[in-house]
C-alpha cells in the first residue's frame, strides 16, 4: 500500500471519507469488520463440508472432473468466467450448502411482525422466531432422500426455488448481503479444487480407507453435534502431474487450514526392459490418414509425465511380442488409435551411440478412417495420465517449436515469489523425425 501498488483496503478509504459516508467511527468499525464475521467462517465451514461429501461420493468427483476437464481443459486453471459453463459445478456448490447447511438454525433471528397461527401454534407479533433451515434442507418432499449428496437434483428440478436456490442466504430484507461473493469465492474454490487434484481417504496401516465418520442425520437434539465437522485426515492426490506446480499453489492459497497429506502422483513403471527379444523399447510413428482426404494426413503426439530417468525405467516391449507387436499394442492404449498397418519397421537403432546400450525400433504405422477423424477411447492404467494430440504431420515440426515456449510461471507463496519453470521436453527421436520431414518439406 505504502508503494502505491495496491489501492487502500477498505477500512483505510472508509475512514478517508467518513464525512462524506456519514458513519461515526464506531460504525464504521461495525461495518467493515461485519463481513469477516458473517463471511469468514461461513464460507470456510462450506469448504470442509465439500471436502467431507467429496471423500463420500467419490463419483460426485470423477463426474465433476469430466466436466472441468471438457470445459477448462487441462492447460490452465478454472477462473470465474468459467462459471456460467459449469452446471456440475454449480450444482455441488447448491448441494454443499445444502447437505449440510452453515447457517443450520437461519443465521439471523427474525422477529414477527403481526400475530400469526402456523400449525395451530398461535405466534404473537415480536416473537423472535429462527428458520430451522436444516430440516428445511432435509424436506424429503422438496429434497428426495434427502442425506444424499446428489448434485444432479439442482440439474434435473423445475422447481423455481431449486432452480434459483437462494434458501441457504436468508429470507426477506436480512437475507445474506454476501451471497454473491460467497457463491463466487465456493465456486473458484471447489472448481479448482477438483481440477487440481482427487481428493481420497487416508488409509490405515492395512491399507483400507478411513472416512471421516458424517455427522449423523439431524434432528433438534442432535443438531449442536452437526455445528462442527471433524475431518480428521484424508489425502488430496493431484490429479495429474502436468497440474502438480498449479495444484500446489492451490492447496497454499485455498485449504491450507485444513490437515491434509498431499500424495505427489507419479507415474512409473518400474520393469526390466530387454526381454527375449532382445530390443529395449518401441518408437511408433503413425500416421493418420482419411480415405476420402475428410483431413489433412496427420499424427499423433502425446503428452506424458516421466519422472528422471536415472531412477525409472519405462519398457514398453512385453515378453514374447515382437517390436510391431508392441507398437501396434501401445498406440492402441496410449492414443485408442488402432493401426491398420505396419508401414516400416527400422532396423534395431541405438539412441545414444556410446552413451547407453538401450537399443530400440521404429515403427511406421497407418490408421486409416472412411471419412472424418475419429478420437476413440484411450486404455490407459490406472493412475497413468496421457494426453494425445493430433498433429498436422505439415504443421509437426512447429508444434514442436512451441511446446518449447510453454512454460508455466508459477509464485508458490504469498509472501515470496518463486517462479518455477515446468515445461515440455521433447523426445530427441521425435525431433529428428519432424525436423527431417520439415526439411524434406522445403525440398533440401
Ligand atoms: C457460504 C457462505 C454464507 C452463508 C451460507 C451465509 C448465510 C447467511 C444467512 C443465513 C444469513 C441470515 C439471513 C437471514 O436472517 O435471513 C446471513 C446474514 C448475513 N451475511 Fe451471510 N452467508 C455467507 C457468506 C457471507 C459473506 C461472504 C458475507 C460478507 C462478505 C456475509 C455477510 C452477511 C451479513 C452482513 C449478514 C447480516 C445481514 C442482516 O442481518 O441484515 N455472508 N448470511
Amino acid at each position: 500500500m505504502e508503494a502505491g501498488t495496491v489501492p487502500d483496503c477498505l477500512a483505510a478509504q472508509c475512514i478517508a471519507n467518513m464525512d462524506k459516508i456519514g458513519m461515526t467511527e464506531l460504525e464504521l468499525a461495525y461495518s467493515v469488520s461485519t463481513p469477516f464475521g458473517a463471511g469468514i467462517e461461513t464460507t470456510a465451514g462450506t469448504l470442509t463440508v465439500f471436502v467431507l461429501a467429496m471423500l463420500h461420493y467419490p463419483q460426485v468427483v470423477k463426474k465433476a472432473q469430466i466436466e472441468l476437464d471438457t470445459v477448462v481443459g487441462h492447460e490452465r486453471l478454472p477462473e470465474f468466467q468459467d462459471r456460467q459453463n459449469l452446471s456440475y459445478i454449480n450444482a455441488i456448490v447448491n448441494e454443499t450448502l445444502r447437505w449440510r447447511p452453515v447457517a443450520i438454525l437461519g443465521g439471523t433471528p427474525h422477529a414477527v411482525v403481526a400475530d400469526d397461527v402456523y400449525k395451530e401454534m398461535y405466534i404473537p407479533r415480536g416473537s423472535t422466531v429462527f428458520a430451522n433451515f436444516d430440516r428445511i434442507m432435509h424436506d424429503p418432499e422438496m429434497f428426495p432422500d434427502p442425506e444424499d449428496f446428489r448434485p444432479e437434483r439442482f440439474i434435473d428440478s423445475s422447481d423455481p426455488r431449486i432452480q434459483d436456490f437462494d434458501l441457504p442466504f436468508g429470507f426477506g430484507r436480512r437475507q445474506c448481503p454476501g451471497q454473491h461473493l460467497a457463491l463466487n469465492s465456493l465456486f473458484i474454490n471447489i472448481s479448482r479444487l477438483l481440477w487440481g487434484f482427487d481428493i481420497t481417504p487416508a488409509l490405515d496401516e492395512q491399507g483400507n480407507p478411513v472416512l471421516p465418520v458424517l455427522p449423523p442425520d439431524s434432528n433438534m437434539d442432535a443438531i449442536p453435534s452437526r455445528t462442527s465437522v471433524s475431518l480428521g485426515v484424508f489425502e488430496v492426490a493431484v490429479k495429474s502431474p502436468g497440474r502438480y506446480m498449479q495444484a500446489l499453489t492451490i492447496l497454499q492459497q485455498h485449504i491450507s487450514r485444513l490437515a491434509v497429506t498431499i500424495r505427489r502422483f507419479w507415474e512409473s513403471a518400474q520393469r526390466t526392459t530387454r526381454r527375449s527379444g532382445g530390443i529395449d523399447a518401441v518408437v511408433i510413428f503413425a500416421i493418420l490418414r482419411s480415405k476420402t482426404n475428410a483431413f489433412p494426413v496427420s499424427t499423433v503426439i502425446i503428452e506424458q509425465y516421466r519422472p528422471p530417468i536415472d531412477k525409472f525405467i519405462i519398457g514398453l516391449i512385453d515378453e514374447g511380442e515382437t517390436a510391431e507387436q508392441a507398437a501396434i499394442r501401445e498406440l492402441r492404449e496410449e492414443t485408442g488409435y488402432k493401426a491398420d498397418e505396419v508401414v516400416e519397421s527400422s532396423p534395431v537403432v541405438v539412441a545414444d551411440p556410446g552413451m547407453t546400450n538401450a537399443n530400440m525400433k521404429l515403427v511406421i504405422l497407418n490408421v486409416f478412417f472412411e471419412g472424418a477423424l475419429e478420437t476413440p477411447d484411450q486404455q490407459l492404467d490406472s493412475g497413468e495420465f496421457i494426453v494425445r494430440k493430433v498433429v498436422e504431420l505439415k504443421k509437426l515440426h512447429e508444434t514442436l517449436q512451441e511446446y518449447d515456449r510453454k512454460v508455466y510461471k508459477l509464485t508458490l507463496s504469498r509472501t515470496s515469489m518463486l517462479t518455477t519453470m515446468q515445461g515440455f521436453a521433447i523426445d530427441a527421436k521425435l525431433h529428428h523425425l519432424a525436423t527431417g520431414y520439415a526439411l524434406a518439406l522445403q525440398g533440401i
